[in-house]
């Protein structure tokens, strides 16, 4: 057919030459995916057994960032979600109903405890939170409607290890699904599989995305019937990852081994220095003893990351606390953790029974690439702010 320049511009004939070769993986950005004829239109969502069907389930980049993340985490399948906080709320969505009862950890991210309280209260689902150091105490908790234990290790902020084997083993006896977010540890210091777990998901956000500039997350199955429940769901929440985001989530893959050792190390350093400081009460460091939950870490982990607490003694105000994160000038004031910048944030427990004493008196500290040395400076410059503040 003879075409006008207006149909060239979207039905062209121009050729580039085939077989290039290169180490990245392209960018495919697609919602319209394409049939060979009339009767292989098909709107399944299951790329694996149908093919590719429709943007929403993923165009190779997204399905390529799924497969490594399944490897990586020694799973049945993985999928990818526009970020943590969705990966929580779909495996949330997807494996409870109304009238089942689910139990999650005092120390879960905050706002899966609002997706908990909001939406799952809203749809007729029990929410019983739980001491994270119960251990497999957890059985007394358990109900005949206990449908899934939640699993966060460590917990956000206060950093408590969990037994998460000795979860898994009660949740087991009792038919109940065990999830575990595993942002912490990257999806590779802890195997979450071999521990027990039968979901796991982690904000990839953080560390495989690793420079602060894009929001993912990933579920990892080891089942393929808990696939099928989770891909149905996520046909129909509808929320697809961008697969721009998942290619800087590629990339942040090959660097991620360099920048957990590095970010370990550092952190290290500065969780040892910290605990010597007399203005620090506690340094809730998972690798270290005085964080609560340390002897999981030290049976269950292969490393720790960059993400750890201090908790100041009980002198010091609100204002004063406050002071220190302010004075410091390298480690910014920001939630999202995981790249390759410092960051320092200042929460208050008060009122909160049923959370540890820390009150006002928490930070908790994201250890970035900066040099070790520079940060500690930085770190010394903002206790004295905070020392002098008193006076
Ligand atoms: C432990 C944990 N899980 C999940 C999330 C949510 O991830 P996102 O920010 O990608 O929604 C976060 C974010 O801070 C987190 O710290």
């Amino acid at each position: 057919m003879q075409k006008h320049w207006k149909t060239r511009l979207i039905h062209s004939d121009a050729r580039i030459p085939e077989g290039f070769r290169s180490l990245n993986t392209a960018v495919h950005r697609a919602s319209t995916t394409l049939f060979p004829d009339a009767a292989a239109g098909t709107d399944q969502w299951d790329v694996h057994e149908v093919g590719y069907s429709y943007g929403l389930y993923g165009t190779p980049t997204v399905l390529e960032l799924a497969a490594r993340m399944c490897e990586l985490e020694g799973g049945h399948r993985t999928l990818i979600t526009p970020g943590g906080q969705s990966a929580i709320s779909l495996i949330q969505l997807a494996f409870l109903k109304a009238g089942d009862h689910v139990l999650i950890p005092e120390s879960v991210y905050g706002p899966s405890r609002s997706f908990s309280n909001r939406v799952l209260r809203k749809f007729g689902v029990e929410v019983t939170y739980y001491d994270p150091l119960i251990g497999g105490g957890i059985e007394s908790l358990i109900q005949p409607n206990t449908k899934l234990i939640w699993c966060e290790s460590p917990g956000s902020i206060t950093m408590e290890v969990q037994d998460v084997p000795a979860i898994a083993a009660a949740a087991h006896a009792h038919n109940a699904l065990v999830v575990l977010d595993n942002t912490w540890a990257a999806g590779v210091l802890f195997d979450a599989f071999a521990h027990g777990v039968d979901v796991t998901m982690q904000a990839l956000t953080k560390y495989v995305g690793g420079h602060s500039d894009l929001l993912l997350g990933s579920i990892t199955v080891n089942d393929p019937k808990l696939w099928q429940q989770l891909g149905a769901t996520h046909q129909v929440v509808g929320c697809a990852a961008s697969p721009d985001d998942c290619s800087l989530a590629l990339r942040g893959l090959k660097t991620m081994a360099v920048r957990l050792q590095a970010i370990e190390s550092s952190a290290m350093q500065i969780a040892e220095w910290l605990r010597n400081r007399p203005e620090v009460e506690r340094v809730l460091h998972p690798a270290l003893g005085s964080c609560p939950g340390h002897e999981f870490w030290k049976r269950d982990f292969s490393g720790s990351s960059g993400v750890f607490s201090i908790v100041f003694r009980p002198e010091y105000t609100k204002a004063q606390v406050q002071g220190f994160v302010n004075a410091l000038e390298l480690f910014k004031i920001g939630y999202s953790w995981g790249g390759v910048t410092s960051l320092a944030v200042a929460y208050d427990f008060a009122g909160w029974a049923s959370r540890p004493a820390y009150g006002h008196r928490i930070v908790r500290l994201n250890i970035g690439l900066e040099d070790t040395g520079d940060l500690i400076a930085d770190l010394e410059i903002g206790l004295a702010a905070m020392v002098q503040a008193r006076a």
